[in-house]
């Protein structure tokens, strides 16, 4: 089976699992579950946004895979990143990415996709793989549109 059709298979599981659930962590873990299972990513996750009236990072959420770091601020590493351009940012190695945060030596490529709701962005879905170059315009396609289903 292809990325895209792997993916053309899960959007829909996804879409019902969340459509029967109005608690977006709960929804957030199972999403997180799905993909992880499906394609064996080295780890999936979400870091949610603090509310505006607190510190601004990013705080984790539910995952799978390795102990991950728990907060990161607005505009460092990946996940800051993507925040800040409220944009989706693929990784092909993450070594070459200025201010990368290695929450894990093992990982070498990363996409981060944001959840945005009303405009704003709510939380980042953030996978890790152990190989380089895992991530493309595939994976954003699809990614956003799970983002687009948890937001
Ligand atoms: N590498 C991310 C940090 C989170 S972990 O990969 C789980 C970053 O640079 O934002």
């Amino acid at each position: 089976m292809t990325k895209q059709e792997q993916y053309e298979a899960l959007l829909p599981q996804i879409e019902a699992l969340v459509a029967g659930e109005t608690d977006r962590t709960a929804n957030m873990a199972n999403a997180a579950a799905v993909l992880h299972e499906a394609f064996g990513f080295w780890w999936t996750g979400f870091y949610r946004v603090l509310p505006a009236e607190e510190e601004r990072v990013l705080v984790l959420g539910p995952f799978q895979g390795p102990v991950a770091c728990t907060r990161i601020p607005f505009g460092k590493g990946v996940c800051g990143t993507a925040w800040q351009r409220a944009e989706t940012v693929i990784v092909p190695d993450v070594h070459l990415f200025p201010g990368h945060i290695a929450c894990s030596s093992l990982s070498q490529s990363e996409i981060v996709v944001p959840l945005l709701r009303d405009g704003q962005v709510i939380a980042v879905l953030d996978i890790d793989s152990r190989e380089r170059n895992t991530f493309d315009e595939t994976d954003r396609y699809y990614l956003e549109k799970i983002a687009a289903a948890l937001a």
